[in-house]
């Protein structure tokens, strides 16, 4: 080894020893004589002096020395002098006297500083990733989803499950995005698509016989980004045999608690984790992922606005589309113009207006709102009581098509949480999310869609309905939610041949289509399939909760930008004819078409 300590060890107990570290400069700072040079490396930064008289050539050699060149340095271990030591560093009790320095690399100047904790332009971060990750806080990131991973590997492996890798180049699994496709030399004019999720191949899995798989696995798929999505990104995806969901939630619910626990510094702050109905949590949350670290919860005032003078509530309400608010504590005082912004938001979410009444203490008028003049003294007082609202607290209301009601008091609720800081990022809330719709209606193509995936298994008092009213069947479903963020899906899977066909009938898929497909799954159900189940944690939602960062990117190494590129590598970029030719490829432009 070129050294024989790292940067983040050295301690008092290790005063008089001669010692070697190599590492990046951190920051140097030449005060003529003594040229001081702080020196990281993974493990911390330890401060280092070198000394004109007693080191000539190393001063010399450290004179020249710039940020991020990578040096080696022997020395000897001093405790620093009195009312020198910093206790913001691990090593702040003692620095290097340093006898020898060798530069190893030199470094041209950085195009952002490693040493500084700004804000970094993520164009510039992204170009230059191997940078950005030297930074001690991405460093912090990456070894924590390590830990993440090496826990679940652990905890895993210790009950019986083993982890089974599955191919990349594959077949579709449908997960509700668009394949990424490859194309095969091989076989023209025929392709490969990328897993949206190893979902068939771990169902075969216990087809054959292995009771517990997981795998940390890479998926792909091509959809529109947000914050908390990317198109590859990492499942900890895990399938079980001989299951009910009880079985899957009870297993994955302790293993959170114990990752929180065990690996992260964030409190829990839900234990156990509350399950939630799906439609519950539409009606309190607006969503189905909610953020249980706050409350604001959804009330609906229909009963109540059903009464009053106000058209838009009556006409509405007469329609059957609901009137529903938060309330938010002490916004009261919001301007007009704070409240031109909050309309905004909730336009943006679906709402054609927004309502709002600010509760003051005064028996005269107890709100300041455009339309209290349509409300009795009686049904405002109702109205405050049922968002057990006081004086200051303002009260939001939206009222259309429950889906568009459920968005924007939704988007409401967590962009009041963020205003008042009530979505602490220490804090960890889990909930899960239970008894889904099987399917969605899709207005579009006028027909249901799977809700979760076309493997689902319905709950099986409801397997009737699939003939009478597939709309009201519930799936064998459970998603983990997590501070707003969906977390987990999974569920009981169908393990019968009929059951699946019927199902493909149901959402529009022919059956020789569903055959071309999926045949090799219908196949293997006729060979002794066991009732199974499984879920899968986005290990890149967690890991980004658990290092409370507000976006995927700050936990994965090299991730692409919101336009699904790689600014470093310049992927994707434009294929070499001969390789176009060998893979049977021609590319027409949009504009070219
Ligand atoms: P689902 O599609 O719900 O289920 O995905 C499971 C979890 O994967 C994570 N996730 C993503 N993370 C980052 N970027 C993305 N684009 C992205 N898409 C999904 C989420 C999500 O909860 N095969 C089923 C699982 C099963 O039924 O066992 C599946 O993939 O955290």
């Amino acid at each position: 080894m070129l050294k024989t300590h790292n940067c983040g060890e050295l301690r008092l107990e290790h005063v008089g020893q001669e010692v070697t570290l190599a590492g990046w400069v951190h920051r140097w700072r030449d005060q003529g004589g003594l040229v001081f040079l702080d020196l990281r490396d993974r493990w911390g930064i330890t401060q280092a002096a070198v000394d004109q008289q007693s080191a000539p050539d190393a001063h010399a050699s450290a004179r020249e020395a710039r940020s991020e060149w990578v040096i080696q340095v022997k020395g000897v271990v001093v405790e620093r002098p009195e009312g020198m030591s910093n206790p913001d560093l691990a090593t702040g009790d003692i620095e290097l006297e340093i006898t020898e320095l060798v530069v190893l690399n030199r470094a041209k100047t950085p195009p952002f500083y490693i040493n500084k904790d700004e804000k970094i332009d993520e164009a510039l971060r992204m170009r230059y990733r191997y940078m950005d990750l030297r930074r001690p806080k991405m460093q912090r990131n990456l070894v924590l989803r390590h830990n993440v991973t090496r826990f679940i590997r652990n905890y895993l492996s210790d009950r019986g499950f083993v982890e089974i890798e599955t191919p990349i180049l594959f077949k579709t699994t449908p997960e509700g995005a668009r394949d990424y496709l490859v194309p095969s030399r091989i076989h023209p004019g025929k392709f490969f698509a990328l897993p949206q999720s190893p979902q068939q191949l771990k169902q075969l899995l216990m087809v054959a016989g292995y009771e517990r798989y997981f795998q940390i696995a890479r998926c792909f798929r091509d959809e529109d980004q947000r914050g908390d999505r990317q198109p590859e990104f990492t499942q900890l995806d895990l399938e079980m045999s001989f299951v009910q969901r009880e079985d899957v939630m009870d297993l994955i619910e302790d293993m959170m608690i114990h990752i929180v626990e065990d690996v992260s510094d964030r409190t829990l702050v839900t234990r156990p984790f509350p399950r939630l109905g799906h439609a519950e949590a539409m009606r309190r949350y607006g969503c189905d992922k909610p953020d249980l670290r706050y409350g604001l919860e959804i009330e609906d005032i229909s009963d109540i606005a059903g009464e009053t003078g106000f058209r838009v509530f009556t006409d509405n309400i007469e329609v059957g589309k609901p009137v529903r608010g938060i309330c938010a504590p002490g916004c009261g005082d919001y301007s007009r113009k704070q409240l031109g912004e909050l309309e905004d938001i909730a336009k943006e979410a679906g709402a054609r207006g927004l309502s709002w009444m600010a509760v003051q203490d005064d028996a005269e008028a107890p709100v300041r709102s455009p339309i209290a003049k349509f409300f009795s003294a009686e049904q405002l007082a109702a109205l405050i009581e049922r968002f057990n609202a006081g004086p200051g607290d303002l009260i939001l209301l939206a009222t259309d098509v429950e889906p568009v009601v459920c968005a924007v008091l939704d988007t409401l609720r967590r962009e009041m949480a963020e205003r008042l800081g009530l979505a602490d990022p220490d804090k960890v809330a889990f909930c899960w999310i239970i008894d889904f719709p099987l399917f969605e209606w899709n207005e579009e193509e006028q027909r249901w869609d799977p809700s979760h995936h076309l493997f689902t298994s319905p709950m099986p008092e409801d397997v009737p309905l699939l003939d009478s009213d597939p709309g009201q069947a519930r799936g064998q479903q459970y998603d983990l939610a997590c501070n707003g963020h969906e977390i987990a899906g999974g569920s009981i899977r169908i393990h019968d041949r009929s059951i699946q066909e019927k199902i493909f009938g149901l959402i529009g898929l022919d059956m020789v289509v569903a055959k071309e497909r999926f045949g090799h799954m219908l196949e293997a159900f006729e060979y002794g399939t066991p009732p199974h189940g499984g879920i899968a944690p986005g290990i890149d939602r967690l890991v980004m909760i658990l290092a409370a960062e507000p976006n995927i990117r700050e936990v994965i190494a090299f991730p692409k930008t919101q336009q699904a590129a790689d600014l470093m590598a310049g992927a994707p970029s434009e294929a070499e004819p001969g390789q176009l030719a060998e893979l049977h490829i021609r590319v027409v432009r949009p504009d070219e078409q």
